[in-house]
């Protein structure tokens, strides 16, 4: 069962292929759209649609090529169909119905999150240890912040989300504001490090609390760090508000993922989704088994992972070529 996945549901191209019986990666190609989208400050979803048209059979090219396959020899097709851009996903679904239509083969759609959320079990498609479940899972990314308690694979019960900004909006909207290129939170990551002892020197700023103790809440510290910034814009005020600024998103992240172990007790804490990459998050939750880098960022690779272990657990059902694309998915 060879399966190739496609995700575009943002500003990334990506393909992959896994074999499903031998539980082995056999492409995982990305093409990145970010540095065209830094001009313009963020996302322009007009411009990833197009760049999506552009990339995507170069992508799907490349990746067969490095699994020594031809587009026959596939047997399955999975796509990313949401949450994301609409344009962006339209593309992609589009493009995965069309392939699976001309090769006769099934077709599934990937709910985005849930690849995240699974994330950090490809490190077991390298060898690695499986991070044994009950899972609490943080999945931090650019646009969802969400917590869960994960009993196995296809059982997750949602603890909460942010109710306003996602955690890596909050990194990109404050470095923004601070002068850093889009996507800020890499940014903001390494100026936090080499500022760290300016830290103290900074504001304290707000970590939100929620009604439901799971939830998560940026749009406050968002407005303190303006209003910090604005009383003070200079680089000594910058030193000092940048690593204070991503403490507090930060210890908000920490403190929900803390609150849920002490109630569900689980086996494992998993993190995955950009911020996931983020080097005070991983140093504050050291026990947290993380995705590789590449893969907290947007892949194709989490996506054919949710593919394979669906064809594992006997779900994986393929949609009826008539359903509406955008809905599965919470
Ligand atoms: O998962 P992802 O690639 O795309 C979405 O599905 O949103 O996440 C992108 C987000 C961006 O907001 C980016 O600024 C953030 O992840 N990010 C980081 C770091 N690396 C990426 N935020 C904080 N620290 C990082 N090192
Ligand atoms: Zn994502």
């Amino acid at each position: 069962m060879r399966i190739l996945a496609l995700d575009t549901s943002c500003d990334e191209t990506a393909a992959s292929i896994v074999d499903a019986a031998s539980w082995r990666l056999l492409a995982d190609e990305v093409a990145s759209h970010a540095d065209r989208m830094a001009d313009f400050g963020g996302v322009v979803p007009e411009l990833a649609s197009r760049a999506h048209l552009i990339a995507l059979p170069l992508v799907v090219a490349r990746a067969l090529e490095k699994a020594g396959m031809q587009p026959a020899d596939l047997d399955a097709i999975a796509v990313t169909n949401g949450p994301g851009l609409v344009g962006a996903l339209l593309v992609g679904t589009s493009y995965g119905k069309a392939l699976a239509l001309r090769l006769g083969k099934p077709f599934r759609a990937v709910d985005h999150i849930e690849g995240h959320l699974y994330s950090p079990l490809l490190g077991a498609l390298e060898g690695a240890a499986a991070p044994p479940f009950p899972w609490v899972a943080l999945v931090v990314s650019g646009g969802h912040t969400e917590l869960y308690y994960v009993e196995s694979f296809g059982k997750k019960t949602r603890l909460g989300s942010t109710i306003d900004d996602a955690a890596g909006e909050a990194f990109d909207k404050i470095g923004k504001l601070l002068g850093f290129p889009y996507p800020a939170g890499p940014e903001v990551d390494r100026y936090a490090r080499e500022n760290e002892a300016s830290r103290s020197l900074g504001p304290k700023l707000p970590v939100a609390r929620t009604a439901n103790p799971f939830d998560f809440s940026y749009s406050g510290l968002k407005t303190a760090v303006l209003q910090a910034w604005l009383q003070d814009p200079t680089e000594e005020k910058k030193r000092a508000l940048v690593p204070a600024a991503q403490e507090a998103i930060v210890a908000q992240l920490v403190d929900r993922v803390r609150r849920a172990q002490q109630q569900y007790k689980p086996a494992s804490l998993v993190v995955a989704g950009g911020v996931a990459a983020n080097s005070r998050l991983r140093a504050l939750l050291p026990e947290a088994t993380y995705p590789r880098l590449r893969h907290c960022a947007d892949n194709a690779a989490m996506i054919a992972l949710v593919a394979a272990l669906e064809h594992r657990s006997g779900t994986f059902t393929p949609d009826p070529w008539d359903k509406d694309v955008f809905a599965r998915g919470d």
